[in-house]
């Protein structure tokens, strides 16, 4: 499959044209941004770790019944995927307090909720994705109340899923962020699943095994993505 000209660049990924008008290519940068966009870097690997890791995620959900826009690996960088008409809503999952509502509601870091919490937040990085409801999404027309009933269910079925996979594995899924597309009718989940967009926890030392290494210049960024890949048993090299 040839790349034809790029349809979007992101923080992180690029998405290019096919010759097949409902299929795109993903392609992993090296890329890695923070913040909305204030902090940025380039770190040697991650574009192929990340493209790696999506891969075994996505493909591990379509084993358990999410449907998904991913098709192929196609290169140590590029995935294939169905092109989805994306909706432009964040869908969060929080198992344990960290990041912004801690600071949205004064809570420590590291507390366990009660039960699994979710947010939805606009994609709008010069708004910094503020947090919104579904009346928003219902008033402004972002996605129907339909759609919105499935993201919420969708969402937290692969938080079942991917918990009980980074369990098995010594490893603590604390939160993450979803993105939901359109294809024929039907929704399907889009853009990807990587540590740039979720947070795990080392469950026995809480060492934190993702992005959070870069906003808080902690170091060994990529090596953590890696030791987070290999103790799943996803094959990099
Ligand atoms: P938050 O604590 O910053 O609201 O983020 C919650 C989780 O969702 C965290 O794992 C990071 C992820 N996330 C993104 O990857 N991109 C985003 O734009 C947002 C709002 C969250
Ligand atoms: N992914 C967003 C950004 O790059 C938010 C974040 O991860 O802090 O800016």
């Amino acid at each position: 499959m040839q790349r034809g000209g790029e349809l979007y660049s992101g923080k992180a990924k690029s998405v290019y044209k096919t010759d097949n008008a409902d299929q795109l290519i993903l392609l992993f940068r090296d890329d890695t941004s923070a913040f909305d966009g204030e902090k940025i870097d380039q770190l040697d690997r991650k574009g192929m770790v990340n493209n790696k890791f999506n891969a075994f995620i996505m493909q591990l959900l379509e084993k358990n019944g999410i449907a998904t826009h991913f098709e192929s690996l196609i290169s140590d960088n590029e995935s294939l995927v169905k092109r989805l008409e994306m909706l432009p809503i964040e869908c969060v999952v929080r198992n344990i307090a960290a990041g912004s509502i801690c600071k949205r509601l004064g809570i420590e870091e590291g507390i366990d909720l009660k039960q699994p919490t979710f947010e939805f937040f606009l994609k709008n990085d010069p708004l910094h994705d503020p947090m919104i409801n579904e009346y928003h999404i219902r008033s402004f027309g972002w996605a129907s109340t339909e759609q919105c009933q499935q993201m919420t269910e969708l969402t937290f079925k692969v938080n079942e899923i991917l918990s009980n996979t980074f369990a098995q594995a010594g490893m603590t899924l604390v939160d993450f962020k979803l993105e939901f597309g359109m294809y024929q009718d039907k929704l399907l989940l889009g853009d990807e699943f990587t540590p740039d967009g979720c947070r795990i926890w080392d469950t026995a030392t809480r060492e934190k095994l993702d992005k959070d290494r870069f906003r808080r210049n902690l170091g060994d960024v990529v090596e953590a993505y890696e030791q987070v890949a290999e103790r799943l048993g996803i094959e990099l090299d």
